[in-house]
């Protein structure tokens, strides 16, 4: 039975479930505002090792995600199934972003906000970056893509939906459990910030 590490959680996964269903299901911490329709891209995740067991980048994701961020190893989790049996070990966007957040409100010992902003600015300018990169192709090509029934399940699926929101909000407000380190994501934009000069004095 294939496992996935997700934010540094182990999980369960049956072959040819989807990583976004494997979250759900654990209450990962994952955005899914499109119910998995490949519209929204908050799904987004980065694969850390296991990519193997991994069905491979589809055409969603090609209009999503810039070269750069393919060859980093993101995919969407709504359109990525395991095929294998191993380990697949994946970090969620969702789940980076929360702690690079948490980061500035709580910072770590011996580091301050101020310190902790520059990573977390330097994330948030890459994401859009790498968005627009790909604007307006992406959005077409993604259009051109959607059937009928991605759009129509809020009236079929919602109690899932909302069931699984649920469990994730819960799950990520409400454990209390210190959840593992992850390793901060690289950077590929490095924003620099000189210090002021002091005025010097009379
Ligand atoms: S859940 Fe919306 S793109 Fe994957």
């Amino acid at each position: 039975m294939p496992t996935v590490v997700m934010n540094g959680v182990a999980m369960e996964g049956k072959v040819g479930e989807r990583l976004i269903d494997v979250a759900r299901r654990n209450g990962a911490h994952v955005g899914f505002i499109c119910n998995g329709a490949g519209i929204c891209q908050a799904c987004q995740c980065q694969v850390l090792s296991g990519a193997e067991n991994l069905s491979p980048v589809n055409t969603f994701e090609e209009a999503w995600l810039t070269e750069d961020r393919l060859k980093e190893g993101h995919r969407l989790a709504c359109k990525t199934a395991l095929r294998g049996a191993g380990t697949v070990e994946v970090r969620t966007k969702a789940e980076d972003l929360r702690r690079r957040v948490l980061a500035v409100i709580r910072p770590p010992a011996g580091s301050n906000p101020v310190v902790q902003l520059v990573p977390l600015i330097q994330y948030v300018v890459q994401m859009g970056t790498d968005e627009m990169a790909l604007f307006p192709s992406n959005i077409i090509n993604v259009i051109s893509r959607i059937k009928p029934d991605d759009l129509s399940w809020p009236f079929r699926d919602l109690s899932r939906y909302m069931d699984d929101t649920k469990r994730v909000v819960t799950s990520v407000l409400g454990s209390g459990t210190p959840r593992p380190a992850l390793a901060p994501a690289p950077a590929r934009l490095v924003i620099e910030i000189e210090a002021p000069e002091k005025p010097a004095k009379p």
